[in-house]
């Protein structure tokens, strides 16, 4: 890709079809559909930016290693990631959703250790070790309230929205964690080499996300 192109990293699904709007705004359309397309690099309205179309849970990596200059990646994602390498200058304020414990309304009373499936490693983690708690963490890749209900585990670590399907397994929300919403993360070195480019997207979003509320 030519060097002055300025690449925006976006996950398939909820965060491509929110962002999209936003991306309108600040001038920026999409030439192909990543849901019929089977291409991963998108070209735009405007030859000098282009959208690589990737995993949630990558985005933050190829923004780390400037393999994109901006990307677009969920809070609990970013949490998971750590941020090395990476400024966070904007709130898009979608794909909103809770951090939560959850499990069957008697969890915990087990006894002995308890265990906690979620493919939230690292939150878990930190979040049981700042109240002291050890636990025992099953790591999971989907579908972590079915954890619960087959005896993996006492409690899941997860995103709820609408609590739906909590209440379809029988589940209940027992701790919050954080609160969720999607950010626009920036590269270190892209802030810098491309620091006018980069600024002029911040601006253009920030002003989008503005007119919303
Ligand atoms: P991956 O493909 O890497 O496993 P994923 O399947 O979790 O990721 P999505 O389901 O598209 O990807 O979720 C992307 C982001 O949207 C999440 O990181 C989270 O910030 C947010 N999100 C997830 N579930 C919900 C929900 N039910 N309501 C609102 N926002 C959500
Ligand atoms: C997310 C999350 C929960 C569900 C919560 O899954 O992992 O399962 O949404 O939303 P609710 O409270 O409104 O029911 P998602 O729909 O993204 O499915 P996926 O993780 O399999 O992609």
């Amino acid at each position: 890709m030519p060097e002055q192109t300025l690449t925006i990293a976006l996950s398939k699904g909820r965060i491509y079809k929110d962002t999209l709007p936003l991306l309108a705004e600040a001038g920026i359309e999409p030439k192909d559909d990543p849901e019929t397309s089977r291409k991963l690099i998108l070209d735009t309205n405007r030859d000098d930016v282009k959208l690589v179309v990737i995993r949630a849970t990558d985005v933050p990596t190829y923004v780390q290693y400037g393999a994109a200059d901006v990307g677009v990646s969920g809070k609990d994602v970013l949490m998971e990631h750590g941020g090395d390498g990476l400024y966070e200058p904007l709130d898009l304020n979608i794909a909103r959703c809770r951090l939560m414990v959850a499990g069957r309304p008697e969890a915990g009373t087990r006894g002995g250790r308890l265990r906690v499936a979620t493919k939230f490693v690292n939150i878990t983690r930190r979040y049981y070790a700042e109240q002291g708690k050890q636990v025992e963490i099953i790591k999971l890749y989907g579908s972590m309230e079915l954890a619960p209900l087959v005896g993996l585990s006492d409690c899941i670590v997860d995103l709820v929205d609408t609590g739906n399907t909590l209440k379809a397994n029988g589940l209940v929300p027992l701790e919050h964690i954080a609160d969720i919403s999607s950010r626009l993360v920036v590269n270190k070195a892209a802030m810098k080499m491309k620091s006018a480019r980069v600024k002029r997207l911040i601006k253009d979003l920030d002003a989008a996300v503005a007119r919303r509320v």
